[in-house]
């Protein structure tokens, strides 16, 4: 049951994720717009309409790439989202996804195809905002 359980959920993803790569991150985007809009903004220029209630600024993520020689940071974004792995900005504000996600997960998949649907919704998540840097 768990194998066949597994097994699906691989399939599902593994759908999710490639459809999502093919165009131009259509779940991330969706992803996007649901957790992330609010603070980060529609155009994920930092002006969301939660920022007025933040001390920090909310940083602008069309420039990641701009601001590391033209290069996506993929993998240091992938961890910075994630957060789990304690690399952050500055720690504060930002909910880290990575528990988040996780969480949500669990019910659907056990705790070890929790962290795999938790990967997944963060590939996604970053691969859109690659999609969306500034040149
Ligand atoms: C509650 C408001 C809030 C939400 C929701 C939020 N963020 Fe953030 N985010 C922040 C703040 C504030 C910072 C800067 C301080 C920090 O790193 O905690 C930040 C930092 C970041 C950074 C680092 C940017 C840099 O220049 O270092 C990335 C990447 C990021 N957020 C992506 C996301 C993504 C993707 C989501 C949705 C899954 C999201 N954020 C949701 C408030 C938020």
């Amino acid at each position: 049951m768990m194998k066949r359980l597994f097994a699906l959920v691989v399939i599902i993803l593994g759908g999710t994720v490639t459809a999502a790569m093919a165009q131009g991150s259509v779940t991330g985007q969706y992803e996007y717009m649901n957790h992330c809009a609010a603070c980060h903004g529609e155009g994920a220029d930092g002006k969301g309409p939660l920022v007025t209630f933040f001390k920090e600024p909310v940083p602008d993520l069309t420039v990641l790439a701009l601001n590391n020689d033209g290069v996506f940071p993929f993998l240091e974004t992938m961890l910075i989202v994630d957060g789990r792995s304690g690399l952050r900005g500055h720690g504060g504000t930002m909910p880290v996804w990575g528990d988040t996600f996780e969480a949500e997960a669990v019910e659907q998949a056990g705790v070890y195809g929790a962290e795999t649907i938790a990967r997944g919704r963060l590939l996604s998540l970053v691969e859109y905002l690659a999609t969306v840097q500034q040149d």
